[in-house]
């Protein structure tokens, strides 16, 4: 069935919707988005959402595209039009369709905004019960991977490489530390109960789901320490995992082919994913 999108004001069917062929996100990857789940037809976390967009936007020098009490009224519209139990909501913000040139557009011109819905078994997932093998990868995006950009290109080879390898995803690796996965922030707990991920830098996407699992650990009393760790490091993990909007909190049972624990998904890792489920449940608007 043909979905309802929105683009630039407009709620049309996914075939009738279109962009400027010299949209600056089409010819130089020169927007932002965010992707905000849905668990029982509301949203999780819209406004953490909205304030990393606002940061994102900020340290592109990008106008905003509408305000955000009417980015919320199009997500609730889209929700309802297409009938989103469970999934997610996609918003693009691109700096608009100007000629094309390395330089902005002129001040005044019109960012592009588009929106659509992905329906998705986000709660119930199978993929939670097996949990994910990963691969590692030097990671080869540019230096600001704190700003929401489109550009995918990389993550998107990193996780056909995983596939190649027979894995689910790849963790990218710098200067022989775990940065991140392609599209999700990576947390490993070691033998003594402490959960250890990444601190927020220019280095990694400061994840919504990170910060609110980093809240629910700390608030149900578990240990934990915000800094780098390697591949070795991770493989002689006790339980390790992943996190983002899409996947909540994901168990992660193998490293480069290597079990990490017991090779299945780890009683805090669930705790974890159940802890937040709840609270998304919860707090869903
Ligand atoms: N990805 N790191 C990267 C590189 C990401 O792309 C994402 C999100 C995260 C987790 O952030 P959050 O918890 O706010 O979702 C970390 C989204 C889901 C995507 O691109 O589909």
């Amino acid at each position: 069935m043909s979905r309802t999108v929105y683009v630039n004001g407009a709620f049309v069917p996914e075939e009738a919707a279109t962009i400027s062929v010299f949209d600056r996100g089409f010819l130089f990857a020169d927007g932002v988005y965010e992707v905000t789940t849905v668990l029982g037809g509301r949203l999780i976390d819209f406004a953490g959402h909205m304030a990393r967009l606002r940061r994102s936007l900020a340290e592109l020098a990008m106008d905003a595209p509408a305000d955000e009490a009417e980015i919320l009224s199009i997500h609730r519209e889209l929700v309802a039009r297409n009938g989103i139990e469970e999934g997610m909501v996609y918003l693009q913000v691109t700096r608009g369709a100007a000629d094309r040139d390395f330089a902005f557009p002129p001040a005044g011109t019109k960012p592009s905004l588009v929106l659509f819905t992905q329906e998705k078994a986000v709660s119930d997932n199978p993929a939670a019960e097996k949990g994910l093998t990963v691969v590692s990868v030097p990671d080869q995006r540019w230096a600001r991977r704190d700003i929401k950009t489109v550009q995918l290109l990389y993550p998107s080879l990193a996780k056909m490489e995983a596939k190649a390898r027979d894995a689910d995803d790849a963790w990218m690796v710098e200067n022989g530390l775990v940065t991140e996965g392609t599209s999700n922030n990576a947390w490993i707990i070691l033998a003594d109960g402490t959960i250890v991920t990444r601190p927020r830098s220019e280095a990694i996407l400061h994840g919504i789901t990170r910060s609110a699992v980093l809240r629910l650990a700390e608030e149900a009393g578990h240990r934990f320490v915000e800094r780098p760790f390697s591949i070795e490091e991770a493989k002689g993990a006790a339980e390790a995992f992943i996190t983002s909007a899409s996947a909540f909190v994901m168990p992660v049972v193998r490293i480069d082919g290597a079990p990490v624990g017991a090779g299945v998904p780890g009683p805090l890792s669930r705790r974890l994913r159940q802890i937040y489920i709840e609270e998304a449940r919860r707090t869903a608007i």
